[in-house]
């Protein structure tokens, strides 16, 4: 497929920080007096933070002032930092270490693509801030996913022809965002999820050297 350019989103892909933005905002949710499931939360994925709460407050049939809103922001994502604070590499999901390896082995260029303000922060409690060439963030976006945006600048900053990349993702919106930007997308995560997915793997487990070298003829 000469594929040259690799982007990956970080939450669900690199680390299950789905978890950790699930309890802070299911802890708001409660102290606003509803409930806040794990169904809820799949809206959640690969969206803005800001997104998300004004998600969460149609949820809960919330109306609030800019200035009650941007507290309850500042309050989740303190929440959000203290869980992810003992953060470490045994945080790492399974063999993303494998892809990185293998991709680094092959001198290809990588990028992180995420939503999240938090994203350095994480890599570098994580220890893997050298695989990456690029790291485009939420503090780098205007526009959301499945707005392709996040992935273009990082296709340029990579210098890498936005046809001849892949973006890995774990959110319906992230894989929406990849096709937007006429990416290869690759789902990890459940196929049904992920149905526009070009291909889907359960975790990076599954993906061997077969497909990944594929990729790259
Ligand atoms: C990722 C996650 C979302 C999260 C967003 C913003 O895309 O999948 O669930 O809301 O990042 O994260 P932040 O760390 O900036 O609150
Ligand atoms: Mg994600």
């Amino acid at each position: 497929m000469k594929k040259t350019g690799f982007i990956f989103d970080l939450d669900g892909v690199i680390v299950d920080t789905a978890k950790y933005h699930y309890l802070a905002w299911r802890k708001l949710a409660n102290e606003l007096g509803f409930e806040f499931t794990q169904e809820q939360n799949e809206q959640f994925k690969g969206v803005s933070r800001k997104r998300c709460l004004e998600i969460l407050l149609e949820i809960g049939d919330i109306k609030a002032s800019q200035e009650q809103f941007n507290k309850w922001l500042v309050e989740k994502n303190e929440d959000y930092l203290s869980l992810i604070e003992k953060m470490d590499e045994s945080e790492i999901l399974p063999d993303v270490l494998k892809v990185l390896q293998f991709l680094k082995n092959h001198s290809m260029p990588i990028a992180l693509g995420s939503a999240s303000k938090n994203a350095r922060p994480i890599l570098e409690k994580v220890k893997l801030m050298d695989y990456f060439d690029v790291i485009v963030d939420g503090t780098h976006v205007a526009k959301a996913k499945p707005d392709p945006e996040v992935f273009l600048i990082a296709a340029k900053q990579l210098g890498v022809p936005p046809e001849d990349c892949v973006v890995f993702e774990d959110a319906v919106a992230g894989i929406e965002a990849a096709n937007n930007a006429g990416m290869l997308s690759i789902g990890i995560g459940e196929e049904k999820v992920l149905s526009e997915a070009k291909f889907v793997f359960t975790n990076f487990t599954e993906m061997d050297d077969n497909f990944l070298n594929r990729l790259l003829e």
